[in-house]
């Protein structure tokens, strides 16, 4: 009897051990060079599906243009959780100290940027300025960003 209970206390132990270390974000194990590297990279990732986006759209090959802009959207997400205070310096990282001085506005403009594309898969196949959309919606966005947030090079 005794026995038991006792079992059923380490099992429960266990059980909350590993909803822990689950629930806890990846991102806060990741050291700063993994983060700087981690955020060139998906940036990267995200101007080769731009131009892929760009392509398909050109053609008129909408759904696989909007299923790529959704997975910008979605990095523009993950980006967002990129930018903690301690990686303002080291790797090559062209992110601007003022960053952190205007936080708010630097996030909003991630979120402008990720609604954008969810808005862009709503236009992409009605508009008869394909170019003109995806410089509003998309581009656009980019350069407003780059302009002020990263380095000049
Ligand atoms: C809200 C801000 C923001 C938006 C929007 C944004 N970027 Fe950036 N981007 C940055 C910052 C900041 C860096 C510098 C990151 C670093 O070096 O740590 C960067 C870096 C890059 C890099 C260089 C990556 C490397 O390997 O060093 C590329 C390429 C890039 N962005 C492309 C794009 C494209 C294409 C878009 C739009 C489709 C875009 N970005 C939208 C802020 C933004």
């Amino acid at each position: 009897m005794i026995f038991k209970y006792n079992m059923n206390i380490i099992k429960y132990f266990f059980i909350i051990i590993s909803i822990t270390i689950i629930s806890f974000p990846a991102s806060s194990d990741l050291s700063v060079e993994e983060i700087i590297k981690g955020r060139k990279a998906l940036f990267s990732k995200n101007y080769s599906t731009a131009k892929k986006v760009q392509a398909f759209s050109s053609k008129g090959d909408f759904n696989k243009a909007k299923s790529l802009m959704i997975e910008m959207s979605e990095n523009y997400k993950v980006l967002v959780e990129y930018f903690p205070e301690n990686t303002k310096e080291g790797f090559k990282t062209e992110a601007l100290p003022i960053i952190w001085k205007k936080k708010d506005e630097f996030n909003n403009l991630m979120e402008k940027s990720s609604k954008d594309m969810i808005q862009l898969t709503k236009v992409i196949d009605t508009t008869d300025d394909i170019r003109g959309t995806l410089q509003k919606f998309m581009w656009g966005n980019c350069k407003a960003c780059h302009s002020k947030f990263r380095a000049p090079h």
